[in-house]
C-alpha cells in the first residue's frame, strides 16, 4: 500500500501530463511510497493515452470518465480509487509545482488533517494572471469567507493543490459543483488541524485553462449549496437569533420596570440591559456553543464574566460607530446605529467564540 495517492484531474492536458508525472516522480521517488491516479474526462486530445504510454516508468493509473465532467467531481473520483492513507490533488498543467509535495506530506505526518499549498501566504505568489483574474480570485475568497466561514481556516481555501488525511473525508457526502473541491472539504469534512505551505502559482506553459464564466456561475451555485451546511455560518445565525431575543428582553423589561414598577427609566434600563446579557449568555451557552463549553459551575461563571466584559465593549463599539457615522460622515443617526449594531454583533461573535467559548485543543 502506498502512503500517498496524488490525484490529477485532466481535461485536454496531453502536452503537459507526461512532464507533470516526471516531476512528481522526481520529487517523490525513493523518498515516499506513492501512486498517481489521473482522472480524465475522456479528453479528445488523447491525454489518457499519453498517461498509459508512461505507465511502465511511473506508478500511475488512469481512470477515464465518460459521462461526467468537472474538476471537483473528478478529484473525488480519484480519492475514491486511492489506496494511500494520505490523498491529495494537483493540476496537470504544471501551474502547481510538484516539488512541494514532500513538504506538504511532512505537515500531514506531523499531524495536520489538511495541508494547503497556498498562494496567499508570505512566500506565496501568482505569476502571469491578469489583474482581472486576481481581483476575481480575491473576491471569490471573500465570498467564501462570508458565506462559508469554515473556509477561513485557510488563507487559500480555493487552492487546487493540497493533501489531506483520508479520515478527513471518510463517510462524508461530498457533492461540489465546479472547481473548488478544497472548499467543499473544509466545510463538510472532519477537519481538525489545517496547515499550509506557500507556493508560487506558475504561468501555464501549454494547453488552455478551462476556467471561465461557466465556472464562476458554478462557484456561486456551489456556495449557495454549502451555506446551510456550514457549521460556522449556522453558529453565527444562532448567535444573531439569541441577540434578537436579548433585544426583546431588554425592551420588555424596560417597559415593565418603568411603567409597572414605577422605576426611573435609566435605572430600569440598567437592570434590563444586564438581564438581556444574562439571557443571551444562557442561550448561547446551552445552544449556540453547546458543543464547546467546559463542564462545571466555576467554568460557567468564568464564561459569564468574560461575556459581560466583551458585550459591554461591544456596546462601546456600537456607540462609537453611531457617533462616527453621524457626526463625521453625516449619515442619518438611525442608519448609523444599524451600522453600529452590525459592527458590535461581529465583534461580539468573534471575541466570544474565541475567548468565551474558545475551541480549545482539537478533539480526536
Ligand atoms: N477531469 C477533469 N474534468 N479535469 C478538469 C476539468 C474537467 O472538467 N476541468 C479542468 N480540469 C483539470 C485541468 O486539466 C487541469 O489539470 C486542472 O483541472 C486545472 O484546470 P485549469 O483550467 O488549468 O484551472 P486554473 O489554472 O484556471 O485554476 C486552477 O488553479 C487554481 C489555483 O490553485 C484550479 O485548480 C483552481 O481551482 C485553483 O483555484
Ligand atoms: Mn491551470
Amino acid at each position: 500500500m502506498p502512503e500517498l495517492t496524488v490525484v490529477v484531474p485532466t481535461y485536454n492536458e496531453a502536452p503537459n501530463v507526461a512532464a507533470l508525472l516526471r516531476r512528481v516522480d522526481g520529487a517523490l521517488v525513493g523518498r515516499v511510497d506513492y501512486e498517481v491516479v489521473v482522472v480524465d474526462d475522456n479528453s479528445p486530445d488523447g491525454t489518457a493515452d499519453v498517461v498509459r504510454s508512461v505507465q511502465g516508468e511511473y506508478p500511475v493509473r488512469v481512470v477515464v470518465r465518460k459521462d461526467e465532467r468537472g474538476l471537483a467531481s473528478a478529484v473525488i473520483e480519484g480519492f475514491r480509487q486511492a489506496k494511500g492513507e494520505v490523498v491529495g490533488a494537483i493540476d496537470a498543467d504544471l501551474q502547481h509545482p510538484p516539488e512541494k509535495l514532500p513538504e506538504l506530506l511532512q505537515k500531514v505526518r506531523e499531524g495536520a488533517d489538511i495541508v494547503v499549498a497556498s498562494r496567499y501566504e508570505s512566500g506565496g505568489a501568482i505569476e502571469g494572471w491578469t489583474l482581472g483574474r486576481k481581483v476575481v480570485s480575491r473576491g471569490a475568497r471573500l465570498l467564501a469567507y462570508v458565506f462559508a466561514p469554515s473556509s477561513r481556516r485557510s488563507r487559500d481555501p480555493l487552492s487546487g493543490f493540497f493533501l489531506l488525511r483520508r479520515s478527513a473525508i471518510e463517510g462524508v457526502d461530498l457533492r461540489p459543483v465546479g472547481y473548488k473541491i478544497l472548499l467543499e472539504i473544509l466545510v463538510r469534512g472532519h477537519v481538525g488541524r489545517v496547515a499550509s505551505v506557500p507556493f508560487s502559482f506558475a504561468d501555464r506553459e501549454a494547453g488552455q485553462s478551462k476556467y471561465g464564466v461557466r465556472e464562476q456561475v458554478n462557484y456561486l451555485r456551489h456556495l449557495a449549496r454549502l451555506m446551510p451546511a456550514d457549521k460556522g455560518l449556522r453558529r453565527f445565525l444562532k448567535f444573531c437569533l439569541v441577540g434578537g431575543s436579548g433585544v426583546l428582553v431588554n425592551m420588555g423589561l424596560l417597559w415593565l420596570l418603568t411603567e409597572v414598577a414605577g422605576l426611573f427609566y435609566l435605572v430600569s434600563s440598567a437592570v434590563a440591559v444586564e438581564c438581556a446579557i444574562l439571557n443571551n449568555f444562557l442561550w448561547n451557552d446551552v445552544w449556540t456553543f453547546r458543543d464547546r463549553r467546559a463542564a462545571g459551575w466555576r467554568a460557567r461563571l468564568g464564561r459569564f464574566a468574560r461575556f459581560n466584559v466583551f458585550v459591554l465593549a461591544g456596546l462601546g463599539i456600537n456607540v462609537a460607530f453611531l457617533w462616527l457615522f453621524t457626526e463625521r460622515l453625516g449619515v442619518y443617526y438611525l442608519l448609523s446605529n444599524l451600522i453600529g449594531i452590525a459592527a458590535a454583533t461581529m465583534w461580539n461573535f468573534l471575541v466570544n467564540s474565541r475567548w468565551t467559548w474558545g475551541a480549545g485543543p482539537p478533539r480526536p
